[in-house]
């Protein structure tokens, strides 16, 4: 399935998806990325990698809803099928969400629905976790709310602050990201009315 991967700094779960696309079994293939940050550190990456990039900045349009369609042009240019959100530190709008319900996941650095939004290692340090994680989920109007795709836990571990901790789960999303979209992309898993389905193995 061609996918677009929309970022805006540092890129590290992109490049996770992208090294996983880099085998010819893998049911994603990578075909764009797009940032709503000019300096974002992944653009580099990506174009490292000859994956093609795009800039799409809030500033360069009138009105939230230009973005959106600018973003939305471009993934039509690109040909996506599917849409991996990563590290992307915008809300997306309500149509442009509907427009690709069932076909755009996310990341999420926590055990979700513990720890929507921002800050969500110091929150779990604060709030005294023992395990803490992240996961792919499907994304839906609401931020960080939709139908959880796959999870993986990680220890908190005593003496752990902010950096250790994000480090150990920052690990753990780039082995789960891969996973979750492959999942998706073969079509094990799927948003059905407000859940996620996954197929059955039977052999
Ligand atoms: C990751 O922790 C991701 O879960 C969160 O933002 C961070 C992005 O990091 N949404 P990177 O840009 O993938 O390195």
């Amino acid at each position: 399935k061609r996918t677009v991967v929309l970022i805006s700094g540092r890129g590290s779960n992109m490049t996770a998806l992208i090294a996983a696309a880099g085998d010819p079994a893998y049911p994603a293939e990578i075909v764009g990325v797009i940032s709503d940050r000019a300096n974002a550190a992944g653009l580099g990456i990506a174009a490292a990698r000859g994956i093609a990039t795009k800039v799409i900045t809030r500033a360069d349009h009138a009105s939230k809803d230009a973005h959106d369609a600018a973003i939305e042009a471009a993934l039509v240019t690109f040909g996506a099928e599917l849409v991996a959100l990563a590290g992307y530190m915008r809300i997306l709008g309500g149509r442009f969400v509907e427009k690709w319900k069932g076909r755009m996941v996310n990341i999420h650095p926590a055990l979700l629905p513990a720890f929507k939004g921002l800050d969500t290692h110091a929150r779990a340090l604060r709030a005294g976790m023992r395990i803490h994680g992240c996961t792919v989920h499907f994304v839906t109007p609401d931020m960080d709310d939709g139908p959880i795709i796959a999870q993986a836990a990680v220890p908190v571990m005593i003496g752990d602050n902010e950096d250790t901790l994000a480090a150990r789960v920052l690990k753990a999303e780039h082995r789960l990201y891969p996973l979750a979209l492959g999942l998706v992309a073969e079509g094990k898993a799927r948003m059905e009315g407000g859940h996620t389905v996954f197929a059955h193995f039977v052999d």
